[in-house]
């Protein structure tokens, strides 16, 4: 039998990452959405595309959050986008009213699953999801990480114009304006960025991945980014279920690692079938480790105003 995973909420990030998913008849797929039809509608339109692209997954669409059960992953992708000119924090009160009702329903409905948080500010929703459900560390994480360092990573491709695939990137930090991107554990190859790019070139490529949720957004002005959030969710996925042990950056809750205890912030860890199998601890130099401080403090503080609603 396949495995199940959930995906909350129809939205562009949900949906395209059900799609994505069904193509690569990894798992069954139960799409939810709390507007009656939507999701069953986006779910059927899926299952249409199967003669075409050749895919066995099953795929359904429900409003009835109970459908969920028996999911060995669960995607919370719920909650309101971030438009133009707001920030991912300003998000902070309309969707904790929204990840701490569904995170409720996870724990009585699929109280064994592992839960990837995905809705912003998402280092306090996935804060959130963890407190609601009581799950362990290791099958609660945010999805961040891997899609700042995949825009890492495109914006050295280009300007080295070499393949994406030959570059590794690292971002670290929280998921907002302070994330910590680390040229020194970035690397075309083997050869450290470092060696290949000025450091202004590095610079700007390190802004650019900072603002690069509010680069798409000012864009495309109705949505923000859902390609590579989409892709991003694929891979985490696919490290869980094939039990691969990847290593990719995650927002995890520290225990100590880097100083830090009690907040999600995105780390490198090995994923595989327990969900967050290690925290793997890299060694910073002074500057980046108080980068980390300064983004933790940020974290911390939007912990705190979860706290005050
Ligand atoms: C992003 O970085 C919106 O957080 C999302 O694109």
């Amino acid at each position: 039998m396949r495995k199940k995973i959930s995906i909350l909420g129809a939205g562009k990030v949900g949906a395209t990452t059900a799609q994505r998913l069904a193509y690569a008849e990894m798992c069954d797929i139960l799409l939810w959405d709390r507007t009656e039809g939507m999701a069953k509608g986006m779910a059927l339109d899926i299952k249409e595309s199967s003669p075409l692209e050749g895919f066995d997954s099953e795929i359904e669409g429900t409003s009835d959050i109970k459908e969920i059960k028996n999911s060995e992953i669960i995607i919370m992708t719920a909650g309101a986008p971030r438009k133009e000119g707001q920030s991912r924090d300003d998000l902070l009160k309309t969707n904790a009213a929204i990840v701490k009702d569904l995170s409720m329903q996870i724990k009585r409905y699929s109280p064994d699953s592992k839960l990837i948080v995905l809705t912003n500010p998402l280092d306090a929703m996935v804060y959130l999801a963890k407190q609601v459900t009581g799950f362990p560390r290791e099958r609660v994480m945010g999805m961040a990480g891997i899609l700042d360092s995949a825009r890492f990573r495109s914006f050295i491709s280009d300007a080295l114009k070499v393949s994406v695939e030959s570059v590794n990137g690292m971002v670290l930090g929280g998921h907002g304006d302070f994330m910590v991107p680390l040229p020194k554990h970035s690397s075309v190859n083997g050869i450290p960025i470092t060696s290949l790019l000025s450091s202004d070139e590095i610079n700007k490529i390190v802004q650019r991945t900072r603002d690069g949720g509010a680069e798409i957004i000012n864009l495309e002005k109705k949505s923000s980014a859902y390609y590579a959030p989409a892709s991003s969710l694929v891979l985490m996925a696919e490290s869980i279920l094939k039990d691969k042990k990847m290593v990719l950056p995650c927002a995890s809750y520290l225990n100590g690692e880097y100083g830090i205890k009690g907040i999600f912030m995105g780390v490198p860890v090995v994923l595989g079938e327990k969900g967050i199998e290690k925290v793997i601890e890299l060694e910073l130099t002074k500057h980046e480790s108080d980068q980390l401080k300064e983004s933790s403090a940020k974290v911390h503080a939007l912990i705190n105003r979860l706290k005050e609603l």
